[in-house]
């Protein structure tokens, strides 16, 4: 499935390792992320054109710090290293890196040595910083290239082979020239062809999964109407055609006219999904229910049996069909794995063990702007293809303490309002995510002469690139009056709309 102009990206924990690899990408070069403890072997069974060392939490002096095989400097191919990875090269190469004054944030790159890395560049540009450590003593091998007013080796290179480190961080879109400098590396340096286009890996995948599924065997695909579960199955089916067994489950918890679109559209797309109302037996499972990870477990546990009691039904189902895509991938095997687990995310990750099933995931090494990409040329409607995401347990998470018939209509009602007012407004495509939560709390409202208890609805909607970090979206006025009139005028038992602007983090996006 790999093409062969390949840079492999050497995790070393850096916030900003996928960023490397999908600007790689964005640069037409196939990457892939390995982490800084796979092996020399490793890496070299994957024939990289070139190998980009990231940043990282670190210090090189740390008694556990990641290391540098140092065997990878000596193989000919090129290696750019940034931030982390540039004190890293330096000191495996006999350098010496040391606390600096630190440096976070815009800083003025001075060029002192022309370069291939820096063509197109001026003699001084803009590029983000974020260190507290730095290259203070090259070893004979280097020479500096780049300097900044705190950071006096800020760039370097090897004198013969072709090894570069940056302290900067050339990933990011503070550093204006950093997609040209990545460029130069990929182009003029590895020698790279802009040749990464996923839509041309298509028919490659359908290949594959061809080669994989022997012609008596079946697939099984749960659908939920979410991008990467939708592709999926478009692309599992033009391989294997009927021999797919696609599974839509109404929990209950999902958006207005969700079920009947997503049913629509996958029918017009040819599957032909197994519909399973399930909505009263999730609805029932959570009655009580008011901690927020429990509620999520219930719900996954619910969907896991479910499925299993369709599958039972079907005779030669070998394959569970997955929509994981790559950072899913990379997260559950990486160098930073490890890290608090903030919210358990429903998935149905038991259940190919649990039922003896082969996993089938042909999504697995794209980014979620591939899959976009190969949704359209798959013929997957823009519609569904631009909704925001949407969590597996649904409005669940979008209520807080029990699942109540009544907060269920009150959050779902409210949401449909926030969604058509954004679109109305043009902003629906310019945010992250946008809904309506509701709790317990009340608020006294007045009704002509009458007074009346009312739930409080919070508007959560928010501006962000991968999830990981979000900040609440600086919505017009005027637009938030409107959702805010309708939302009291035309849901029943609503008394008070909030806004709620916190980041993440602090808070998560979801309220459980
Ligand atoms: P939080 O609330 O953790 O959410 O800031 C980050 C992103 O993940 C989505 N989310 C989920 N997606 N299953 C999913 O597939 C889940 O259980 C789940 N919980 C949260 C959330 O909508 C946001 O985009």
């Amino acid at each position: 499935m790999r093409p062969s102009d390949i840079i492999v990206v050497v995790d070393y924990g850096g916030q900003y390792t996928h960023l490397i690899a999908r600007r790689v990408r964005q640069l037409r070069v196939y990457s892939e992320i390995v982490p800084y403890h796979a092996s020399i072997e490793r890496i070299i069974r994957l024939r990289p054109r070139g190998l980009i060392l990231s940043g990282g939490p670190r210090s090189v002096y740390d008694t556990n710090a990641p290391k540098l095989d140092k065997r990878l400097l000596e193989l000919g191919i090129p290696v750019l290293g940034i931030c982390y990875g540039h004190q890293l090269i330096a000191h495996t190469l006999g350098g010496k890196v040391d606390r600096g004054v630190g440096e976070y944030g815009k800083a003025m790159l001075r060029i002192l040595k022309k370069d291939p890395l820096f063509e197109g560049l001026d003699a001084e540009e803009t590029v983000w910083m974020s260190h507290r450590d730095q290259v203070v003593k090259l070893p004979e091998s280097l020479e500096a290239l780049a300097c900044t007013e705190n950071t006096p080796i800020a760039a370097f290179k090897h004198k013969k082979l072709p090894i570069y480190g940056v302290q900067f961080h050339i990933e990011v879109s503070h550093t204006p020239k950093g997609m040209k400098l990545l460029e130069n590396f990929l182009y003029k340096i590895c020698e790279c062809s802009p040749s990464w286009n996923p839509t041309n890996m298509i028919e490659r995948i359908v290949r594959e999964i061809r080669r994989s599924v022997r012609a008596n065997e079946k697939v099984l695909c749960a659908v939920s109407g979410g991008i990467d579960s939708t592709t999926t199955a478009v692309l599992v089916h033009r391989a294997i055609g009927d021999r797919l067994v696609t599974v839509f489950v109404n929990h209950g918890l999902m958006r207005k006219g969700e079920p009947e679109y997503v049913l629509k559209v996958l029918r017009e797309l040819g599957l032909n999904p197994i519909y399973v109302d399930a909505k009263d037996r999730f609805l029932g499972r959570l009655k009580g229910i008011a901690d927020p990870e429990e509620k999520r477990k219930v719900i996954g546990e619910e969907f896991i049996r479910v499925f299993e009691e369709v599958a039972k039904n079907i005779q030669g189902i070998k394959w569970l069909a997955q929509g994981t895509i790559y950072p899913d991938v990379i997260e559950s095997g990486s160098s930073s794995a490890g890290a608090a687990r903030i919210k358990s995310h429903h998935n149905v990750g038991a259940l190919p063990e649990k039922m003896g099933l082969k996993l089938l995931e042909p999504l697995r090494y794209f980014y979620k702007d591939e899959v976009r990409m190969i949704a359209r040329e798959l013929g997957i409607p823009e519609k569904l293809i631009r909704r925001h995401p949407f969590p597996g347990p649904g409005l669940a998470v979008r209520i807080i303490g029990e699942v109540t018939p009544e907060k269920l209509r009150i959050v779902r009602e409210a949401s449909a309002i926030v969604e058509e007012e954004l679109r109305r407004a043009g902003l629906y495509d310019d945010v992250w995510q946008a809904f309506a939560v509701v709790g317990n709390d009340t608020w006294v409202g007045v009704l002509g002469d009458e007074r009346r208890l009312g739930h409080i609805v919070i508007i959560r909607i928010v501006e962000s690139v991968e999830a990981m970090t979000a900040d609440w979206a600086r919505i017009p006025y005027e637009v938030l009056d409107r959702i805010s009139r309708r939302i009291t005028g035309e849901v029943e038992g609503v008394t008070m709309v909030a806004y709620a602007i916190s980041s993440k983090p602090p808070s998560t996006i979801e309220p459980c």
